[in-house]
């Protein structure tokens, strides 16, 4: 997601971008990536090959976070893992300058709680972008306990530049997009679970009765299906209310490596 919030940024908002990432490999592939989407979109006649040249140019890479010491705006797209993000969160504080804006791409972790691991609460704050973030309009904008208003102005500003539309969620567990999306996976893979119907039957009859564009089980295999565990997790653990239970059917997948669409095993297969 971290490479689709960066082609963004660079292709729609013209601002400059640092990529970043531990692992050099991981840029590299990210930076394949981000070249393959230019040249579809000049291939589609939506930017010119000069418009291309300039946000390739405004994108630079780095594997050290010591690189982001300069930076305006920070969003971290790290895994959904509290731990992770709670270290890449107090090594930004000690790394980037005192009034840079740090911002996390969490899709339920408290951003109260990753604040609270920086001396920097008040400039703290959720932007939850929705995968692929170049095609999916929406940006949740979640305050943390501590964050300002103008902290709060300044980030849906960028997030409007950046050609998406905003909603700004009070810091519950799965703010609002996860909240209801979550339980609907986590029901429709209890439902298959319990052999109440086949996948196939459960996301036709999502798509053909209820005009969804695919079924709960494609869409779980499209955000991953570790991910999704760990949203689910997040809203078990945070809310303490049994209806959040994780399927033991999702946490079986996960336990077996099968992750969805990006390794090619869900709960359909891919190519
Ligand atoms: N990055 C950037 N662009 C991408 C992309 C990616 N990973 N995948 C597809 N696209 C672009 C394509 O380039 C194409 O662009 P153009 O219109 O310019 O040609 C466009 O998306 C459509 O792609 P395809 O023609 O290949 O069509 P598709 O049938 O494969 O559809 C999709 C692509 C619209 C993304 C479709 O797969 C989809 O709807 N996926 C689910 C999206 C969704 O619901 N996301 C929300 C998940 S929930 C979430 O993110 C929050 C959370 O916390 C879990």
């Amino acid at each position: 997601m971290g490479l689709g919030i960066a082609y963004v940024a660079a292709n729609v908002t013209r601002l400059p971008v640092v990529l970043m990432d531990i692992n050099q490999a991981q840029t590299e592939k990210g930076m394949q990536f981000f070249d393959k989407l230019l040249a579809k979109d000049v291939a589609k006649n939506k930017i010119t090959a000069e418009h291309a040249k300039v946000t390739r140019e405004l994108v630079s890479t780095t594997n050290s976070l010591s690189d982001m010491s300069d930076v305006d705006f920070v969003v971290e797209a790290a895994s959904e893992n509290l731990n992770i993000k709670s270290a890449i969160f107090r090594d930004l504080d000690q790394v980037c300058k005192p009034d840079s804006i740090l911002a996390t791409n969490t899709s339920s972790i408290s951003i109260t709680k990753i604040a609270g691991v920086t001396k920097r609460s008040q400039q703290v704050i959720g932007m939850h972008f929705m995968n692929p973030v170049p095609v999916m309009k929406l940006v949740e904008i979640i305050p943390g306990l501590a964050t300002t208003p103008e902290v709060l102005k300044q980030t849906v500003d960028l997030a409007t530049a950046m050609g998406k539309t905003c909603t700004v969620v009070q810091d519950i567990p799965g703010f609002v997009a996860n909240r209801l999306l979550m339980p609907y996976i986590n029901e429709a893979i209890m439902l298959l679970e319990s052999g109440a119907a086949s996948a196939e039957d459960i996301d036709t009859t999502m798509k053909l009765g209820a005009n969804m564009p695919m079924g709960p089980l494609t869409l779980a295999d499209f955000i991953g299906l570790d991910t999704c565990l760990a949203i689910i997790k997040v809203l078990h653990n945070d809310t303490g209310d049994s209806k959040y239970r994780p399927a033991f059917l999702l946490q079986k997948y996960v336990d077996a490596g099968w992750m969805g669409k990006k390794n090619g095993k869900g709960f359909f297969t891919y190519k």
